[in-house]
């Protein structure tokens, strides 16, 4: 067996300067170096990274460029654009790139000519959503389609509710779009009570089509549906398109396979926003927009694929995220977005990191004896600074954050933008520097409150400012984040494209279901804990 990248002379070289590294501090690190804010950032695209303020040093970077090498990061970028299966507990390519490639390119995997497979899709999914935008598409009374529901869960929801958030300032007046994902019935309840189905059209999203929230909540659409139409099944393919790759199990729901736009294996759920999962977003925003995301994903694609590892702002963010996971012991990591459109952001963010890096085992089955994926959370800035922010500032813990920022507005109103954007900027020096005893003293503050007022510094942030939140910089941001966690995934060697460990949960849902229902009180479960639980809900049903 070959020796793995954590028995390395590079893992060790950084083990010995985390040891040391409490020590050190941002201010005597900026000190050292008067241009170290100008000196460690790197650009892509729109987006202005500043790195300048994280935990390292000129040595710690290059044992982490060295970290990468001894990874054969570079090659595990190469294979993963060229399509060949490193989803290997899946035996799949991974080729979301593939999803953004502009149409004149070229990439033939497992013989299949994918860019043309690609655009085949997306002009597909461009005159059926200029159809609805334009009011050419109508329901089954003749009325144009008013709301757009999304019905999907996990990566068939979480994208397209993001980018529709995200991209709000650019949708159509005209037309709404709801997000169920949900199976608790108030989540399709509250997004359909108010709805008129006459002009209410449903994208039903699931790569796999087996889904149990998604199917439950469809079939529940499709009640609600045919009994605000007057009951002709022929409303049902006016009022209902699929996305997935099951054309099968599309037609065996009753939805016309006419009015299914595809999507291939090799698109993992949480990476398949810029496939057809992304209609209701196309719906919205209109094909030139969604193409002008595209193009933004496809500018850090390719960033990442030829820009060398120093350069490089996926592997740079990634690696720090490694030093600060494996190596000083992080165990969550800040995503806070100033602004506003992006408030669902980091709940998108959850699901590729964690669903992606959330493993405990390499890619030959070993276990990792080091910490692997962090827990990602976070809100919009200035909303954060009020709540938890104290933690970040005073608190014991660790907390890498990335701040993320645009000079231009989507909405522009006086001087409100630059008052935000202040926030912005003070908060990440006020991390990084803190306040020493003797500036406290300084102003005054009696002694015995001086230790409350201290703030000790060192926290480590990475800003990253766009120029405006256009389509195209969305696109190079979820791109940037994707790239992030295949870095660090390579270096920890597991697999960021499987998610075995969701099923379980599935299997047993599906295995208590019937148990709750049963009129008589149904034969124990292997635990007391779920068997006490099961008995007082059904008491409080009533059954
Ligand atoms: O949460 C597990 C998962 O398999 C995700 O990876 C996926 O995005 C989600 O369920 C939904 O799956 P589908 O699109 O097949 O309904």
């Amino acid at each position: 067996m070959s020796e793995h990248v954590s028995d390395s002379v590079e893992w060790q070289a950084l083990q010995g300067y985390a040891e040391k590294f409490s020590a050190v501090h941002l201010r005597e690190l900026f000190d050292a170096d008067p241009r170290r804010g100008e000196l460690l950032t790197a650009e892509v695209g729109d987006l202005y990274v500043d790195y300048s303020k994280n935990l390292v040093t000129d040595e710690v970077m290059t044992a982490l460029f060295a970290l990468a090498e001894r990874a054969r990061l570079r090659e595990r970028i190469a294979a993963m654009f060229a399509g060949e299966h490193i989803n290997s507990t899946e035996d799949r390519a991974v080729l979301h790139t593939a999803l953004r490639l502009p149409r004149d390119a070229s990439l033939v995997v497992d013989g299949q000519d994918v860019v043309a497979d690609v655009h085949a899709v997306l002009d597909r999914m461009a005159a059926f959503s200029e159809r609805v935008r334009s009011g050419q598409w109508v329901g089954h009374t003749g009325q144009r389609i008013r709301t757009v529901v999304n019905i999907g869960i996990g990566g068939s929801d979480l994208g397209p509710v993001m980018a529709y958030e995200a991209l709000k300032a650019y949708k159509d007046p005209q037309i709404e779009c709801r997000f169920v994902s949900n199976i608790d019935p108030t989540d399709l309840w509250q997004k359909t009570h108010d709805l008129d189905p006459a002009s209410t059209l449903f994208i039903v999203v699931s790569k796999t089509f087996t889904t149990q929230e998604t199917l439950t909540n469809a079939r529940q659409a499709r009640d609600w549906l045919l009994a605000g139409l007057g009951g002709d099944q022929a409303a049902v393919a006016k009022h209902f398109v699929a996305v997935s790759t099951n054309a099968q199990r599309v037609a065996d729901f009753g939805i016309d396979t006419q009015n299914m736009f595809g999507f291939w294996d090799w698109v993992g759920g949480r990476y398949s926003l810029p496939s057809a999962v992304g209609l209701s977003v196309m719906v919205a925003v209109g094909p030139e927009h969604f193409r002008a995301l595209l193009d933004g994903y496809h500018t850090v694609d390719e960033h990442f694929r030829t820009a060398p590892l120093e350069q490089n702002v996926p592997v740079l963010l990634g690696l720090l995220n490694v030093w600060y996971d494996s190596f000083l012991g992080a165990q969550s990591h800040a995503v806070l977005p100033y602004a506003q459109y992006l408030h669902r952001f980091a709940a998108y963010l959850q699901q590729l990191t964690m669903e992606s890096n959330g493993k405990s085992v390499r890619l030959d089955g070993t276990e990792v004896e080091y910490q692997t994926g962090e827990i990602f959370w976070g809100e919009p800035g200035t909303n954060g600074q009020h709540a938890f922010y104290q933690l970040i500032h005073q608190g014991t813990k660790l907390i890498p954050a990335d701040f993320i920022g645009f000079s231009q507005p989507n909405h522009d109103l006086g001087e409100m933008h630059d008052l935000f954007m202040s926030n912005f900027l003070a908060q990440t020096g006020a991390l990084a520097f803190g306040r020493t005893a003797e500036q406290v003293r300084a102003e005054g503050v009696p002694e015995a409150l001086v230790p409350h007022k201290v703030m000790r510094g060192n926290h480590p942030t990475t800003t990253i400012l766009g120029r405006e939140l256009t389509p195209a910089a969305l696109g190079q941001l979820i791109a940037l984040y994707e790239h992030i966690v295949f870095t660090q995934g390579t270096i920890w060697e597991i697999n960021p494209f499987d998610q075995w460990g969701v099923e379980l949960g599935k299997v047993m849902a599906n295995q208590l279901a019937p148990k709750l229902t049963a009129p008589e009180a149904p034969p124990a479960t292997d635990d007391s804990s779920t068997n006490a639980l099961i008995a007082r809900y059904r008491a409080q049903r009533g059954r």
